[in-house]
């Protein structure tokens, strides 16, 4: 089973931050899992909510300002203010995945607000990196994700869900041409793993933070764990 750090090192550092991510693969995380939304002038940054307050203290949504201002935003009010870290742009975040051999699972926040073309201002990005291949594209809104496949087939994807209408979900992804899923963990059974493996779909589960929710997926030799403790996870496997 890989280990996905979820928003980065975030259980320890402040989310979606160059440190965060910096923390995960120092503490030898397989992947790093991000969220990205548009700037006003149209450029991709990475952060959880389209509202800053909670993780900046600013107010407004990322659509109101532009890559210039979110890049020199303070991102660690979470943790009282108390790191000198700043919401990374999408460029930065491939310019140091790069640099390493780690996956990244790319959440793309259409969910709430449709940003025009993310789809293929993240592919362009990814390819401009060369990072085709270590890139999983997921998202609550699967029309994200089947546009994200439609424009680069060689990139993998997965469906995220977090209510309980996908029991047969494996067979259709498989359909769509879809690699993954991505389950809330508390929607996973015996049946659904099973079916995932019978339709040869890969299953990387959210947000695992549990030692108990651990192990089970240990048992059930999902592909992820998607955790703000990859360390408490890496340790459970022996790594
Ligand atoms: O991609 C898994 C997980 O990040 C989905 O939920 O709200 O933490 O982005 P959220
Ligand atoms: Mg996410």
């Amino acid at each position: 089973m890989k280990v996905f750090a979820h928003r980065g090192f975030s259980g320890k550092y402040p989310e979606n931050t160059m440190l965060a991510y910096r923390k995960a693969i120092e503490a030898k995380a397989d992947g790093i899992e991000l969220d990205i939304h548009e700037s006003s002038d149209g450029k991709l940054v990475i952060i959880h909510d389209e509202k800053l307050v909670r993780t900046t203290g600013r107010d407004g949504v990322v659509s109101d300002y532009t890559l210039k201002e979110l890049t020199s935003t303070r991102a660690s009010h979470t943790f009282d203010d108390a790191y000198d870290v700043t919401i990374p742009s999408f460029e930065e975040y491939c310019d140091f995945a790069s640099k390493g051999s780690f996956v990244t699972n790319v959440e793309i926040k259409t969910n709430n607000i449709w940003y025009q073309d993310i789809e293929r201002k993240a592919v362009e990005m990814i390819r401009s990196f060369g990072l085709e291949d270590r890139i999983i594209f997921s998202s609550f809104n699967w029309i994200s994700v089947m546009r994200a496949k439609q424009i680069a087939p060689e990139i993998e994807c997965g469906f995220l869900y977090c209510d309980n209408k996908h029991i047969h979900l494996a067979g259709q992804a498989r359909e769509a041409g879809i690699q993954y899923i991505h389950p809330d963990f508390k929607l996973l059974d015996d049946g659904i793993v099973a079916d995932c493996r019978e339709h040869g779909i890969g299953v990387n589960v959210w947000t695992i933070n549990e030692e108990s929710h651990m192990r089970q997926l240990i048992k059930w030799d999902v592909n992820a764990a998607i955790t703000n403790y990859p360390d408490m996870c890496l340790r459970l496997l022996g790594r």
